[in-house]
């Protein structure tokens, strides 16, 4: 059976972590074989670089930038995605392709069609089938992170406005794919808005 992939996707403390683990548990409970994994991230390679990105590199070139993010997304997809996929599982990734564009390309002026180009390169057949936006306003999200971050939270909330407006302008190109949920709702109204809309999906066992 072929498995499902989910992206969960939204600006630094929009809540889209506690959001992940409550998916993780619910899809536990019902006995759904599941993978959650996460971006940069997720294999050894993978969190090397994102130890590179968020904590231990001098400032980089934007360009270099996009294509760490994208060398630890190939290395996810080839080694961990895919095959999950293949085992039928239902796939969570903590961040994918849209942070791509989001961050690098409206945060920091990358060239998004370049990084739309890269993300077919290394995704190819593992596109994501739905992909939840947790959306909200940059200064609420800055109050729940408490200030103290990594490197990108320490942005200016011009970068992260920045941010939530491509993200924004992604769900409008592609409300099919991308849902839009209110993270300032408590939890458990998102994750049952989640759960609501992964079962109103044909098509994945158990539901
Ligand atoms: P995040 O996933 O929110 O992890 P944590 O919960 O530990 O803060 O943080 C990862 C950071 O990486 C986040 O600030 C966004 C950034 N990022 C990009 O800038 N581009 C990308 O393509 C990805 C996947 C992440």
């Amino acid at each position: 059976m072929q498995g499902f992939l989910v992206s969960l996707e939204g600006i630094d403390g929009c809540g889209k972590s506690t959001q992940a683990r409550l998916l993780q548990e619910r899809l536990e409970r019902e006995n759904i074989p599941h993978l959650l994994t996460r971006e940069p991230g997720g294999t050894p390679a993978g969190e090397m670089i994102r130890r590179l990105l968020l904590q231990e590199a001098p400032a980089l070139a934007i360009n270099a930038e996009i294509l760490l993010y994208m060398a630890a997304r190939a290395e996810l997809v080839e080694t961990v995605i895919r095959p999950a996929l293949a085992a039928g599982k239902v796939v969570i990734c903590d961040r994918y392709i849209d942070s791509t564009v989001a961050y690098q390309g409206y945060g920091s002026g990358g060239d998004c069609a370049w990084i739309r180009a890269l993300n077919e390169r290394v995704t190819q057949d593992c596109r994501p089938r739905l992909t939840f936006l947790f959306d909200l306003p940059v200064e609420e999200a800055l109050r729940r992170r408490g200030g103290s971050g990594d490197r990108i939270e320490e942005r200016d909330l011009s970068y992260h406005r920045r941010v939530r407006q491509g993200y924004l302008a992604l769900a409008a190109a592609e409300p099919e794919r991308i849902m839009l949920i209110d993270a300032a709702a408590p939890a458990e109204r998102q994750h049952e808005a989640v759960w609501m809309k992964l079962c109103s999906l044909g098509g994945w066992h158990g539901l």
